[in-house]
């Protein structure tokens, strides 16, 4: 391999371009493992990486890619060798440190976990970040004592990648799932899925939201938090649980007090990024078995390392549906 292709974005005087590359092996950052990528994925936070306003890559030029599953050709590290099937997401990947959209990527052994059995490096990848962060929610919930016979659990922004992974996973184990989506042409989709009910997105923003609702859902997997976060709080079960990841909503928190004094209600957070290795590699372990959607096939979508950039253009409208799976 004397040159390789890779996704890179770059300033220019017009704003950030991006375009494929050829790189060498010389032009990525340093780590202990060179890993031929097989397989990357699309995240919301890959779409703000493409993006001049993203906030998420400090230098440019750069390769993004949160995540990539892939075969190591070298490796300086005892814990690895070449031919090992690894998944790498989270930490500076696709960050501050060059990442999946390459044939290619060099990254430090300790960000690596094996491939469990029982997923291939594409179903890996299917999953991929947002599947790691929906598995993350819902072990949270489990953690939490919230067991199917407890009532339903709510998913917000189902069609997208967190809310369809935790909607398939929900389903699998044998909850009733509440699917929120804004895509009024989705609902057949999201019950397919799994969902047992959908939930318009507009239900969980109403004017003057009361303090406390009715007791609606057992649990919450949450992606969008701001206003929408308020209201589920207020409409969980007595000592239920909302487990919140993202911000699509916004990022204020115009809560009370009282879901939690007078119902025992917790907020969970839920950071993908600098999972400790113990716990990543048990969830991975988890989503090659008893979190392993059935339908992981007709859950994603392949695109190139040229299509990258129109689909951040749909992530950054909202409009992604589904898991995309990036092959480079
Ligand atoms: N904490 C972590 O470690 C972690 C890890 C992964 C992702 N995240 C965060 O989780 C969120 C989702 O990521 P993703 O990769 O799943 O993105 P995604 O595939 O684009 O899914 C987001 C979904 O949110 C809904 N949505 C879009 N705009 C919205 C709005 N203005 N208000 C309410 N809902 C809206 C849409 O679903 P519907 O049309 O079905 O409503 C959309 O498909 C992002 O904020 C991301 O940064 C956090």
């Amino acid at each position: 391999m004397q040159t390789f292709d890779a996704l890179v974005v770059e300033e220019s005087e017009i704003g950030l371009l991006s375009g494929i590359r050829r790189l060498r092996v010389e032009d990525l950052p340093e780590g202990e493992l060179l890993i031929e990528v097989a397989y990357s994925s699309m995240n919301y936070k890959d779409a703000l990486a493409c993006s001049a306003n993203g906030n998420v890559v400090k230098t440019y030029p750069f390769v993004p890619g949160i995540d990539l599953a892939g075969v190591v050709v070298e490796s300086s590290d005892g814990s690895f060798r070449k031919g090992d099937e690894v998944v790498v997401t989270g930490f500076g990947l696709g960050v501050s440190h060059y990442g999946g959209y390459s044939k290619y990527a060099r990254v430090p052994a300790a960000w690596a976990v094996p491939l469990p059995q029982g997923l291939t490096l594409k179903e890996a990848m299917v999953l991929g970040t947002a599947g790691f962060t929906a598995a993350l929610s819902v072990q949270a919930l489990r953690e939490h004592g919230i067991t199917p016979d407890k009532g339903p659990v709510l998913v917000t922004g189902a069609t997208g990648g967190v809310g369809s992974t935790a909607v398939a996973m929900l389903a699998k184990l044998g909850y009733k799932v509440a699917a929120s989506t804004g895509k009024a042409d989705k609902h057949d989709e999201l019950l397919a899925l799994g969902a047992t009910q959908i939930v318009s997105r507009e239900t969980l923003t109403p004017d003057n939201p009361p303090p406390l609702n009715k007791q609606l859902w057992a649990g919450a997997v949450d992606c969008v938090g701001g206003k929408s976060l308020a209201y589920i709080l207020s409409s969980i079960q007595y000592a239920g649980a909302a487990a919140v990841s993202g911000l699509m909503g916004g990022t204020e928190l115009p809560a009370t007090i009282f879901p939690f004094i007078l119902r025992g209600v917790s907020l969970i957070g839920i950071d993908s990024v600098f999972v400790p290795m113990a716990k990543r590699t048990e969830v991975w372990r988890l989503l090659a078995s008893e979190l392993k959607p059935d339908n992981l096939d007709a859950m994603h979508r392949e695109i190139s390392l040229a299509q990258v950039p129109e689909q951040a253009k749909l992530f950054l409208a909202g409009q992604s549906v589904g898991r995309i799976v990036v092959v480079p």
